[in-house]
């Protein structure tokens, strides 16, 4: 039986993130809110608990987890060597949605890893994770906490719609703020590489540190044949369980076409999905159209996406059509897990033609 209780109010909630800390030292797998999306955390120096979070998430065993430290201190403990870019990079960034790959030391198990020689390390911001990993005493392993293929949860009800009973417990701190993962940066080579995009783009690290690379996996079907860093990036990750087609274009052509292609889906007897926009969602008299948020605030797409396509799952629908967003950089790494989400099934909307549908 899992137990779910608040950490909203770190005072008042003190008691559960002791409680909590006490079964991550025996062993035990608590999820726990972060900034990014919710972990389901366990000690990852233990081997053992370590194997318990992929058989709660049905993960494959090849796909390692990210360990999260309270403080700068602990890294020494997991990692041969900090580099002074690494320095730079924590200075600017932690604590907060970044992840870094280090060569890792004997003391993180294989089990932790994947069976890599180099460990993943994350000091998340969020005040309730903080001080979960804290009273636990121990780096805590936590990869998302949804079960393998489905979006990660940003609310403690996805993590109980997936993991209650597979868990001893989920600290509930309320809806997450970023809600898509971390950034992954690789420095165990000459120059640091986003392994995978996340709410810290490309321009802030280059910011920090001078030039930064991305693995070209990241482009997903545009390289077709590379093989991903980050083992996790080859995963389709998440899929809709009907399709999801993008659609691309000006904002007039896009709704037009959404619009024809909803229209032609419902006649047809099935209900269209529609993922669209603060700015669109008038315009949808069709098929069942939800909002992500609005463009003119690219965060509140990223804060919103998980839970709508999680609702989609729910609803019933036989297609979904999305738009698009990669008119910014934090829009880009939101398009990552759309366009794995739509297996990058995309198409160009109809000729753009001014008709007043949207002012
Ligand atoms: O925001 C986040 O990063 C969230 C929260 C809970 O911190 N965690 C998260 O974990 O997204 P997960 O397991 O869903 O994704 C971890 C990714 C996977 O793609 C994995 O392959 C990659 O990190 N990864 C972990 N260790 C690695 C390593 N040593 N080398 C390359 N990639 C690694
Ligand atoms: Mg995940």
């Amino acid at each position: 039986k899992t137990t779910c209780c608040q950490v909203t109010d770190l005072e008042r909630d003190r008691k559960n993130i002791e409680e909590a800390g006490r079964v991550l030292r025996a062993g035990g797998l608590v999820a726990f809110p972060t900034e990014t999306v919710y972990g389901l955390g366990a000690n990852a120096l233990d081997e053992k608990a370590a194997a318990r979070i992929y058989a709660a998430k049905g993960r494959p065993s090849d796909n390692p987890l990210i360990v999260h430290i309270a403080g700068r201190e602990q890294l020494s403990s997991l990692v041969t060597e900090i580099t002074e870019t690494a320095d730079r990079l924590m200075d600017a960034f932690w604590p907060g949605p970044m992840t870094l790959i280090f060569p890792k030391k004997p003391a993180v198990p294989y089990g932790t890893t994947g069976g890599l020689d180099t460990v993943a390390v994350r000091m998340p911001s969020h005040p309730s994770a903080l001080a979960l990993i804290a009273a636990a005493g121990v780096p805590v392993a936590a990869p998302s906490a949804n079960t393998s293929g489905r979006p990660s949860p940003t609310q403690a009800e996805h993590v109980m719609e997936d993991m209650d009973g597979k868990i001893e417990m989920v600290l509930d701190g309320g809806p997450v703020g970023i809600g898509i993962e971390s950034t992954i940066v690789d420095l165990t080579g000459p120059v640091p590489m986003i392994l995978r995009p996340g709410y810290i783009t490309r321009e802030m690290l280059e910011q920090a540190v001078g030039p930064v690379e991305v693995d070209p996996a990241v482009a997903g079907e545009a390289a077709p044949g590379v093989r991903p860093k980050a083992p996790g990036m080859k995963y389709r990750h998440y899929a809709p369980k009907v399709p999801m087609i993008l659609v691309r274009g000006g904002p007039e052509g896009v709704v037009r076409t959404i619009r024809r292609l909803a229209g032609e889906e419902d006649a047809a007897g099935g209900c269209a999905g529609i993922l669209c926009t603060d700015e669109t969602k008038d315009q949808f008299p069709q098929g069942i159209c939800r909002s992500v948020g609005s463009r003119r605030e690219p965060q509140s797409v990223a804060h919103n996406l998980y839970a709508v396509l999680r609702e989609f799952d729910g609803l019933g629908v036989t297609k979904i059509y999305s738009e698009v967003f990669d008119e910014t950089p934090l829009g880009r790494s939101v398009m990552n897990r759309l366009s794995k989400a739509a297996g990058h099934q995309e198409i160009t909307a109809d000729r753009e033609e001014s008709c007043g549908i949207l002012t």
